[in-house]
């Protein structure tokens, strides 16, 4: 009793100090307390790279078929084998015709694997490398670099999903998915559907890979962003976001620079994919496995095998054949509720 009583009191007066503080000092408190990454009035990150290979046109007006989901895929220099999963299993064009797929690649300095990769693209026509190093902290280059090259090569698709290379997608259900939203939006438009994370704690472990100190990003919580390793955006974002992003300063920390500081630059709508969105890679196989769940798991994470990737990519197949056709009056939707409709405000 006696002890809580005694924090009741420490907490009081901290309070009190707090508040205090701000009424004495208040600009000094709300400097330190401005998110730095919203968009000023004029260009603060020319995004000034040149393509090293652009499959241009090819991609979105190659065929009969228009396109309607365009999927991009952030891939690493050396991730051959993953790309060559991704075009045999879940974003093949033979099942999926009205499907792109375009990985985007930055530049390296080894030769040989630039040379593996031109020859690549040139069997493929699906990668988009500019002429930055690929590194980790030049990923927000690669997502601006994808929201400039749909921009321009890829407008017209009706929606855009991002992935990273070690997701697997069941595209059946997010092709009926999508075209349930059609049905009930037919103009939907300025979204982002995604796992929204509403206040994501800033990383003040300096150990952390993900470490930010007071400088880099002042605030404790981000202001709410998407999961980056999967998110579907409506076809007219990617040159809102684009233009975006060049008034809103550079920020290595590329799934809060693109789907939160720029995205609401844009004044995207976000709509929160919630359950079907799973992604630790035991679950997600689970998930997959299990028939109870199978039809409630869109993405899945599979970092480790690639054989895991594509077991998971026959069991979709498998279930596919069977059972799916009912599936889509069956399930309720709870993904696209409008969580957060964003005022452009910066805190
Ligand atoms: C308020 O904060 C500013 C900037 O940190 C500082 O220069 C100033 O002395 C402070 N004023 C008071 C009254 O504490
Ligand atoms: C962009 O790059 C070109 C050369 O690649 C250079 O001439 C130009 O000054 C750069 N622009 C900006 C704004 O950095
Ligand atoms: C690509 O296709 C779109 C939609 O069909 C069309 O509007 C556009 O003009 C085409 N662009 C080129 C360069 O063919
Ligand atoms: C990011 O790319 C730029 C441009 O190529 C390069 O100068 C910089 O070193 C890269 N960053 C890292 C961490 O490699
Ligand atoms: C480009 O972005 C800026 C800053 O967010 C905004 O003021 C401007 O209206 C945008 N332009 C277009 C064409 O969307
Ligand atoms: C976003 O909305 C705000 C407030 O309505 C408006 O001032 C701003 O121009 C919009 N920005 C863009 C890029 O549409």
């Amino acid at each position: 009793m006696q002890f809580q009583f005694i924090i009741l009191i420490l907490i009081c007066l901290h309070i009190g100090v707090l508040g205090s503080s701000n009424t004495d000092n208040n600009s000094a408190t709300k400097a330190s307390l401005t998110n730095p990454y919203y968009a000023r009035d004029h260009i603060v990150n020319p995004h000034n790279f040149s393509y090293v290979l652009n499959p241009g046109y090819s991609v979105c007006n190659n065929s009969n078929s228009p396109v309607y989901i365009l999927v991009y895929v952030h891939s690493g220099p050396t991730n051959y084998q993953r790309r060559v999963v991704l075009r045999e299993t879940w974003a093949t064009r033979t099942l999926f015709p009205d499907l792109r797929l375009v990985f985007m690649i930055g530049k390296t300095n080894d030769n040989n694997v630039m040379k593996a990769i031109q020859y690549e693209n040139e069997i493929y026509q699906d990668i988009v490398q500019e002429d930055f190093i690929d590194a980790y902290k030049n990923l927000t280059f690669k997502g601006v670099m994808a929201l400039k090259w749909i921009s321009v090569y890829c407008s017209q698709t009706k929606y855009v999903l991002k992935v990273d290379d070690d997701i697997v997608v069941n595209t059946f259900t997010l092709i009926n998915h999508l075209k349930f939203l059609d049905r009930n939006n037919p103009n939907k438009h300025s979204t982002i559907l995604c796992l929204l994370w509403h206040a994501m704690g800033v990383m003040r472990d300096s150990k952390s890979k993900w470490y930010l100190s007071k400088e880099d990003f002042p605030l404790e919580k981000f202001p709410p962003y998407c999961s980056g390793s999967a998110f579907i955006l409506t076809g007219d974002m990617p040159a809102k976001m684009y233009n975006a992003s060049l008034y809103v300063p550079f920020f290595w920390v590329d799934d809060y620079y693109i789907t939160g500081a720029v995205a609401s630059a844009a004044n995207v709508t976000y709509a929160q994919l919630g359950s079907l969105y799973t992604i630790p890679q035991q679950l997600a196989h689970t998930r997959f496995m299990s028939s109870k769940s199978f039809y409630t798991i869109m993405f899945g994470h599979f970092p480790g095998s690639m054989n895991n990737m594509r077991e998971i990519w026959r069991r979709i197949l498998l279930m596919q054949k069977y059972k799916f056709p009912t599936r889509v009056e069956v399930f309720s939707f709870t993904w696209d509720e409008k969580i957060h409709q964003n005022d452009n405000s910066i805190n």
